[in-house]
């Protein structure tokens, strides 16, 4: 099969968080589109490069690494999310806060392929971080464009979202 135990299991890890994250992030858009009728952000959020990225992941580590080499994708359980927030700056604060975690668990996968000498594994996780890495981008320049809009503007944050999306 090639690749080390520890690395598989590591893989089947990241996955499993490929759907937690799924699972979060669906959960946020839905409040953002509801709640507080940011129907432009959520619809940029969930469609347009972050929530819908996840699975799409999953699918390319699933391929690219598992499948290939003759090893059956084992999915795990997914813990409940938030289903509430308080503000529009809660949750992308919180939104980026998971991301830049998820990217820390992400490169900490990277180092146990590399460690256990599965440089083919590496190279393809190597390839899929580009991606995450402008989506970590983008979620700091939201949570900067929060703070100077503030609260009392999120109307103006929503009808201005093109403007700063760049996914
Ligand atoms: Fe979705």
């Amino acid at each position: 099969m090639n690749i080390n135990q520890k690395t598989i299991d590591a893989l089947y890890e990241l996955i499993n968080q490929c759907f937690q994250m799924n699972r979060f992030c669906d959960s946020l858009v839905s409040v953002l589109g509801v709640k507080f009728a940011m129907n432009q952000t959520s619809d940029k959020i969930h469609k347009n490069g972050i929530c819908h990225y996840f699975p799409s992941l999953s699918d390319s580590i699933g391929d690219a690494c598992l499948e290939r080499y003759n090893i059956i994708v084992k999915y795990g359980a997914t813990t409940e999310e938030p289903s509430d927030y308080a503000s529009v700056t809660e949750m992308i604060e919180k939104l980026e806060e998971r991301l830049i975690e998820f990217q820390n668990m992400y490169m900490g996968m990277m180092k146990i392929s590399f460690e256990n000498n599965d440089l083919h594994i590496y190279s393809e996780l190597s390839n899929f971080i580009e991606e995450l890495n402008k989506i970590v981008g983008q979620s700091i320049l939201l949570k900067d464009k929060i703070g100077y809009y503030g609260e009392d503007r999120i109307m103006d944050f929503d009808h201005d979202i093109n403007n700063f999306w760049n996914l």
